[in-house]
């Protein structure tokens, strides 16, 4: 048999999302293409790699953890390199998708707890949901400030001689609460991208969702990208 005979079809819809996003190729629907993929993984690479070497010197607890890095020592002069990584990494994410994350009037009624209830038990559909629902949209800009508070109180307590006391101790307290908060979004993050929706984690991986997934969780997405009218009741 040929070399050629024996290499596997390379698939079309993974092809196309090398450089296209928002197209139907054959049965699957491309929704991240690859710079979008790369940006999200290196964003989360760096949040990893900052919680992970700054976990050790925020308390003994986690002193097992760095062991993983090499020492203490080397933590306190990782963490604060990885955390603007993190930051530049999560720039360069915001401009990406500034875009497609403006919210629309009606997606402010996710800022009521009420709203995030209902989507986590499947209830509420709402026909009108584009490329992403309101609480993923509120996620991208928590995100985004979390991080910027997280960059300002880190430069605070790297340079300490060069700020007052009040404003160390300040940052100490919005480092500690956006940390938390910020770890605490990421968990929910990552159960609705893999166990609550099955398909979800394959768009970030392959690039591409199927027809089904589109439609049940981003119908109105799904309408514009295959070209449909809204059907009405
Ligand atoms: C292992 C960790 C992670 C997993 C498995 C994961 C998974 C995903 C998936 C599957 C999507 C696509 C959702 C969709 O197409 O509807 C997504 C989007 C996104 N991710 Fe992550 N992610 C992770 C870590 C992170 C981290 C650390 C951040 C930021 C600090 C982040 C920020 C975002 C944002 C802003 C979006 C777009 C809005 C949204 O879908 O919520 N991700 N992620």
């Amino acid at each position: 048999m040929s070399a050629t005979a024996s290499r596997p079809t390379a698939d079309p819809a993974i092809l196309r999302a090398r450089r296209a996003e928002n197209i139907v190729v054959g049965e699957e629907i491309v929704r991240h293409r690859l710079a979008t993929r790369a940006i999200h993984w290196t964003v989360a690479l760096f949040f990893f790699l900052a919680l992970f070497s700054g976990l050790p010197i925020w308390t003994p607890v986690f002193g097992w953890m760095a062991h993983f890095f090499g020492g203490l020592n080397v933590c306190r002069w990782l963490h604060p390199w990885a955390g603007i990584l993190f930051f530049v990494s999560m720039g360069v994410m915001f401009v990406h998708w500034l875009g497609e994350m403006r919210l629309e009037p009606k997606e402010r009624e996710w800022l009521r707890p009420r709203k995030m209830i209902e989507y986590m038990r499947y209830q509420g559909e709402d026909p009108d949901v584009g490329k992403y629902n309101g609480g993923q949209k509120l996620f991208f800009f928590a995100a985004a400030l979390g991080a910027l508070g997280l960059l300002l109180s880190g430069l605070v307590m790297w340079f300490p001689l060069e700020f007052p006391r009040i404003l160390r101790e300040l940052a100490i307290l919005i480092h500690d609460v956006a940390f938390i908060l910020f770890v605490v979004a990421v968990v929910f993050h990552i159960y609705l991208g893999t166990a609550a929706e099955p398909g979800t984690f394959h768009s970030m991986i392959r690039g591409t969702v199927s027809r089904p997934w589109a439609r049940l969780h981003h119908p109105r997405w799904y309408r514009e990208v295959v070209g449909e009218e809204r059907r009405h009741p």
